[in-house]
């Protein structure tokens, strides 16, 4: 009988940029100490850099403990046999997290992978947050090579969809799951995505839609003292 559950050494697809992404994981590898929490992004930059760490001594990696954003993310560490622990009542170290787009105020578009609800959660709480983005990720204007992501209640869908072209939204879409399951991607939460393009994204529109009821978070992040890592 062949049993294929996850495969901790490949990801899921070819990883574009491996190269930089594979330097920008040791970069942050080398900034783990004994006895640390660290919040752990998803995406494939993550997906290396647990990877690395994941080699690390076992004296040291035994001592460590590690709130993780998506299921992938907790299947993977879980396999490298990491010692991961939820979110509630914890205060996260670090966290770490790779990024779809960057502008050049630092705003950040995540939830490509659909994991940007507990990726919020983290990037807001932990300490201290890095965000690992090879080049191709930093943009002139947000949207510009990816849609902000917005996680809906599955109920308020058609409301939020309407009410968010009244709001100036040029594109929406329900994000769907293309073959591996019929209709909509669902997320960890029980939710649904759309998938929105707009002229000119900001944080005062976040803010608007954040006020929806039906929409339980998006995909725009921003903390002022976020640091980056690029290649
Ligand atoms: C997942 C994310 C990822 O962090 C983002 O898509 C970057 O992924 P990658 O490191 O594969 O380029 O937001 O929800």
């Amino acid at each position: 009988m062949k049993v294929s559950l996850f495969d901790s050494s490949n990801w899921n697809k070819p990883i574009a940029n491996v190269d930089a992404k594979m330097a920008i994981a040791s970069v942050l590898v080398s900034k783990v100490r004994p006895g640390q929490i660290v919040g752990v992004g998803s995406g494939s930059t993550c997906f290396l850099t647990v990877q690395k760490i994941a080699a690390l001594e076992s004296d040291v990696l035994k001592t460590l403990r590690f709130v993780c954003t998506s299921i992938e993310i907790e299947l993977l560490c879980t396999s490298l046999n990491m010692n991961v622990i939820p979110f509630r009542n914890v205060s996260i170290d670090w966290h770490f997290d790779g990024a779809d787009e960057i502008n050049s105020a630092n705003e950040i578009i995540k939830g490509r992978g659909g994991a940007f609800f507990r990726e919020k959660l983290l990037f807001y709480f932990a300490k201290e947050v890095i965000i690992v983005a090879d080049r191709s990720k930093y943009v002139k204007s947000l949207c510009d090579n990816h849609p902000l992501p917005l996680e809906v209640h599955p109920d308020a869908l058609s409301s939020v969809a309407k009410e968010i072209s009244n709001i100036g939204a040029a594109e929406v879409a329900l994000r769907l799951a293309e073959g591996k399951k019929d209709g909509p991607v669902i997320t960890e939460q029980g939710n649904v995505i759309l998938d929105t393009k707009w002229e000119h994204l900001d944080i005062a529109t976040n803010s608007r839609l954040i006020q929806i009821p039906g929409i339980i978070e998006t995909g725009l992040f921003f903390r002022d003292d976020t640091t980056f890592i690029s290649e």
